[in-house]
């Protein structure tokens, strides 16, 4: 049975799984690094990557130790090179290919934005999920998993339930993109944010409401006393279902003036300091719904426009309880002809891992290896923002 070791370093989180051909999860680590980023209120890149350095080879070590496995049980090393954090992603990638080397095994490349959205077939063949039903429960740890006799793209049951072709959703701290996936590597863009991702709105509001970072959580747990419905945010292009695009920064600067006015002369998060508990509650509710109002819409939106009726969902902010919520009962359709598939990961692996890496396997089959000279590509490849349907 082929094993691939996938490595994740994109952003700020150091992480390694083991898989199999089938999809199986056999092991996995992440180390987070949440609490060297929290005073600054965001992911400071150069104290990233020596954090990678630091974690690099006891994450790849505790992977094996749970997998069970050792170096040599690996048909093949893939690493996650695009996009991302230049320094955070060389680490990597010379980890990569350092064991390529000493192993003489191939090595593949992995898109990240490829592989958030492929989380949902991981979740769904590795039995993290059995569905649409559940896939808005909370997830069990993440590995080693058997896989539940839905063989990763093998068996006819797991036919019956490909993800392919589908409208893939990404949100994360770095993106907010809508593309038409016809296979697992074949992505088109369809539309993307036109200036700020949801999630870097999410870490900019809650640092303005002096909620800790990363900001979507902290913004989701304290909206659960707020009422959504106390302020209203704006809620860009939703009016325009023809333009499959987002924006979030007015969004940012609507609750920047709503804390503190147009002026400097307050800072928003000296405002934020007078404000009680429940108005706090009530600006970060009314937030997170608009950011979610616009995911959804645009989402629903760009079902309608393509015709497709599969959506999978991935990213950091596909975490996010009440987007989950929201995002499931569209599906459903209480008007049944608005009704399509849904699938998101379960929360643990919508924010970054390396079990999504799993999506090496369809390059493995493929024969599609790189080179021991690989590069990293900090940017995006193609420009997202081309709407094209
Ligand atoms: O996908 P991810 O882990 O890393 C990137 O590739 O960017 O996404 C991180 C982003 C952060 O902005 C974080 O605040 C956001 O995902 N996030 C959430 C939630 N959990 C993480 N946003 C809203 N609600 C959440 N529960
Ligand atoms: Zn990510």
């Amino acid at each position: 049975m082929t094993k691939i070791l996938t490595i994740e370093t994109t952003c700020d989180e150091t992480a390694a799984a083991a898989v199999t051909e089938n999809l199986e999860v056999l092991g996995s680590a992440v180390a987070s690094q949440e609490k060297l980023h929290e005073k600054f209120g965001g992911v400071v890149p150069e104290i990233a990557s020596r954090a990678h350095l630091e974690n690099i080879l006891p994450v790849i070590d505790e992977t094996l130790r749970r997998a069970k496995i050792s170096l040599n049980d690996l048909d093949a090393v893939a690493v996650a090179n695009t996009p991302g954090l230049a320094g955070s992603l060389l680490v990597g990638l010379v980890a990569a290919k350092t064991l390529c080397m000493a192993l003489q095994k191939p090595l593949i490349a992995v898109n990240h934005l490829q592989a958030h959205i492929y989380a949902c077939k991981v979740a769904f063949c590795s039995g993290l999920y059995s569905g649409f039903e559940t896939s808005c429960n909370p997830a069990p740890d993440v590995g080693p998993t058997q896989a539940t006799g839905l063989k990763g793209g093998v068996s006819e049951e797991a036919n019956a339930y490909e993800i392919f072709p589908c409208i893939g959703l990404i949100v994360s701290g770095g993106h907010s993109s809508l593309y038409r996936c016809t296979g697992p590597i074949d992505f088109e863009p369809l539309g993307g944010t036109i200036d700020d991702a949801a999630g870097e709105a999410f870490d900019k509001v809650a640092a303005m409401l002096g909620l800790p970072y990363p900001g979507g959580p902290s913004i989701q747990q304290v909206a659960q006393r707020g009422n959504p419905k106390a302020y209203h945010f704006p809620r860009p292009f939703l009016d325009n279902p023809d333009r499959l695009a987002f924006s979030f920064s007015g969004l940012k600067t609507a609750v920047r003036y709503h804390l503190a006015g147009p002026g400097k002369e307050i800072s928003p998060q000296d405002a934020a300091a007078n404000l009680t508990q429940q108005e706090i509650a009530d600006i970060a509710a009314s937030f997170q719904e608009a950011v979610v109002d616009c995911l959804v819409g645009k989402a629903v939106q760009t079902m309608r426009k393509t015709g497709y009726t599969t959506l999978c969902v991935g990213g950091g902010v596909a975490a996010n309880a009440r987007f989950r919520t929201k995002m499931a009962e569209t599906a459903q359709g209480a008007a049944t002809q608005n009704a399509f598939r849904l699938f998101i990961a379960p929360p643990n692996l919508c924010t970054d891992n390396a079990v999504m890496g799993a999506i090496a396997v369809e390059r493995f089959r493929a024969g599609l290896f790189e080179p021991l000279d690989l590069d990293v590509f900090p940017g995006l490849l193609r420009n997202e923002t081309t709407a094209s349907t």
